[in-house]
């Protein structure tokens, strides 16, 4: 694609000598900006910023600092808003609107004149919202993440979001901490603005922006407030412009080992089981596959070498101070696609050649890891037949193979309203099943799957139970809870046909769920079931649930995948 290379969008829409062209130099000098300006590259700025997400408050700044790049090497930034997701603000969740957001990014590039884009992006959804978007645009793209926000911080111990909200709500809801230190836990556990600061969600899918070559080296782990994360903006502002002349597009950049590459990182990091639903849907757009089964194929034979929280010891910004994803990239390198392009022009293997590892606590060598596996395996069985995923790294060693009586519950308002029964028929061998929270049952596979431990369990000491539900997790909990069950409940797979008392059998180094109740039985269940009303009947909502695809496809539009690259700026010409 030529025509949107080294700035040639950018010159049809200033350079017409007609009408439009007038009218597009005219209206952008209203601006302040005069004729040589309009001689340069535009480079897009794709921020981010509201005030409703708290992760990307410093985004202003972060867009001056890519500003200042780009005007170096010779572009013109021109800085646009795109959908922001908060994660803590949306309702009912941010991964209702993860599609929405990406068709933003793509229209917004695809619409406007502009030779390349910065992507800014931290939260959960807004990375792979982001990527995707730019992917299926493919003009030259790069990304600048947040950062991840300060540690927490509490009377001497070092917390993470939100890894500590859960388990010190435990201790709460338990009866083992007192009001008033609840309260002042508010204070002292999200200083700063940036993304969760523990291995989850947001952490996990910056580290995967990195080994996908959409970034440059040491993107995810900068912490959000230091300096240096305002030097990456400035640099990259200055490389997307050396981009747009290379024609490098994502396009260049990602292929299926790209892809294989990022799966073995997430192995190593024990990247948040969200990623397993995200990174389908960017491989989607770029037109390839990633079965469920190679996330176990990698898994297998990738050690855990990143020793971080909820699965292991440390936080992000430790990692930053021990090397990075250059650093944990670099020890990783025998089990890599070295070879990849990437936004710098080279190759992965030559951007983390230099990279150091400053803790090996932090980051493990390869011949003294964490875990010897990955972090999450993939589960197949009668209750599962389209796959479902555990992060055994964050699972409860005890039960990784149990076999309990089920106990279910319809849905997340049926789960609120007897969770903590006193009567609840429950013990700690319980396996507790949640159905219709999958893409169209939650809408949107809310982040529900940790079910809470029933408070009368709680208070016996009990802390982790085998939880089932086609929903999702949050990166940074913990807990034996299996995710993703396909196909999910609303849509009639097999997850909607548990009854109170079935013995479910988990069996994690086997990979098996399986539902222990005769396939007649079923049968005569299935016959009797009808789905749930759907949630909505008109707007965006409706389209979601026409077009949704299920978790294993990474729960992107059907219409959506693939990409239809940006050609040349379309005018009239009168
Ligand atoms: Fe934004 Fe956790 S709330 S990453």
């Amino acid at each position: 694609m030529p025509d949107s290379d080294g700035g040639a969008r950018s010159r049809a829409f200033f350079g017409d000598p007609g009408l439009p062209g007038f009218q597009h130099r005219a209206f952008t000098k209203a601006m302040g900006f005069d004729e040589e300006s309009l001689r340069k590259p535009v480079i897009g700025i794709c921020n981010t910023w509201s005030e409703l997400n708290n992760c990307h408050a410093h985004f202003k700044d972060i867009a001056e600092s890519v500003k200042r790049g780009v005007w170096q090497a010779g572009g013109m930034p021109m800085e646009f808003p795109t959908i922001s997701l908060g994660e803590i603000f949306l309702s009912p969740t941010s991964m209702l609107l993860r599609n929405l957001a990406a068709m933003d990014t793509e229209e917004m590039i695809r619409g406007q004149p502009l030779d390349g884009v910065v992507l800014l992006a931290a939260c959960d959804k807004t990375t792979p919202a982001a990527l995707m978007g730019a992917i299926s645009a493919d003009i030259p793209s790069i990304m600048v993440s947040g950062g991840p926000m300060l540690d927490g911080w509490f009377r001497g111990e070092t917390l993470g979001a939100c890894t500590d909200c859960r388990r010190l709500t435990q201790e709460y809801r338990a009866g083992e901490m007192d009001e008033e230190t609840y309260k002042a836990l508010e204070d002292g556990i999200v200083r700063s603005p940036g993304h969760c600061m523990v291995m989850g969600t947001a952490s996990t899918m910056n580290a995967m922006t990195e080994v996908l070559g959409m970034a440059l080296p040491g993107n995810a782990a900068i912490p959000a407030m230091d300096a240096r994360r305002r030097r990456l903006a400035e640099r990259s502002g200055r490389r997307i412009v050396e981009m747009v002349a290379e024609g490098l597009r994502p396009s260049r950049i990602l292929t299926r080992r790209s892809f294989e590459n990022a799966v073995t990182l997430f192995s190593a990091i024990a990247g948040s089981t969200n990623a397993v639903v995200h990174l389908p849907a960017i491989a989607g757009r770029a037109g390839i596959d990633l079965p469920l089964e190679l996330w176990d194929e990698i898994s297998h034979r990738t050690p855990v070498i990143a020793n971080l929280r909820p699965a292991g010891k440390y936080q992000m910004e430790a990692l930053f101070n021990a090397g990075g994803i250059p650093g944990v990239l670099r020890e990783l390198l025998p089990l890599l696609h070295g070879d990849e392009l990437t936004v710098t022009g080279r190759t992965l293997a030559e951007n983390v050649t230099d990279a150091r590892i400053e803790d090996a606590d932090v980051i493990r060598p390869l011949s003294d890891p964490v875990l010897p596996h990955g972090g999450t395996a993939v589960l197949r069985g009668n209750l599962a037949p389209g796959g479902a995923v555990i992060k055994q790294a964050a699972a409860g060693e005890d039960l990784m193979t149990h076999t309990g009586r089920a106990l279910v519950f319809r849905d997340v308002a049926d789960l609120s309203a007897r969770i903590d029964d006193p009567d609840l028929d429950v013990d700690a061998s319980s396996v507790l099943v949640l159905q219709n929270v999958g893409p169209v049952g939650g809408p949107g596979m809310p982040e529900v799957g940790n079910l809470p431990i029933p408070k009368k369990l709680l208070k016996q000491g009990v802390r982790d139970m085998v939880r089932i539900s086609d929903g999702r997790m949050s990166g940074t909990a913990f807990g034996t809870v299996v995710l993703h069950v396909t196909p999910e409940s609303a849509v009639g797979g097999p997850l909607a046909l548990v009854r109170d008392g079935d013995l479910i059998e988990l069996d994690v180094p086997e990979r098996r769920l399986e539902l222990k109740v005769s396939d007649d039985e079923l049968a005569r269940r299935r016959a009797e079931w009808t789905p749930p009303e759907r949630h909505y009947t008109r707007g965006y909502g409706r389209l979601f649930l026409d077009h949704v695809e299920q978790a294993d496809r990474g729960a992107d539009f059907d219409f959506l995948r693939g990409r239809d690259p940006v050609e040349a700026y379309e005018q009239p010409k009168f």
